[in-house]
């Protein structure tokens, strides 16, 4: 490899490290939960709520995961532009209750590498 193609490829690397995303695909995608600063691994489809709860960090959800409570709602801290879309029922629940787009039901909110969200 060329000096000139080495240093273009050390910037790239450096760039993704400092977005946040995962560069070494041997490990499992992470969520940082604040403001305990804890990073959960995971694998597959998990919700922020079911990942939490794996791990044993308390995040109320008196609905069940429902999306009809809101107790489980949490502050997205990383990537809000790369957000999922809020399902149906989260849309439908809050509706009409001025939530922040950084505001999320953490039982309808799809885990992400390097998704960073604060507990309340
Ligand atoms: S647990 Fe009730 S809205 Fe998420």
């Amino acid at each position: 490899m060329n000096k000139n193609l080495r240093h273009k490829l050390k910037n790239i690397v450096f760039a993704h490290q400092q977005s946040g995303y995962n560069t070494d695909m041997t490990q499992k995608p992470k969520v940082t939960f604040l403001p305990v600063n804890i990073e959960c691994s995971f694998s597959g489809q998990v919700t922020v709520l079911e990942l939490a709860t794996q791990n044993n960090l308390l995040i109320n959800s008196s609905c069940g995961g429902n999306a009809t409570c809101t107790t489980c709602r949490v502050f997205v801290e990383s990537h809000l532009s790369q957000l999922p879309e809020r399902t149906e029922q989260e849309k439908e629940t809050l509706e009409g209750r001025g939530f922040a787009d950084k505001e999320r039901l953490s039982c309808q909110l799809q885990a992400f590498d390097g998704l960073v969200v604060r507990l309340l």
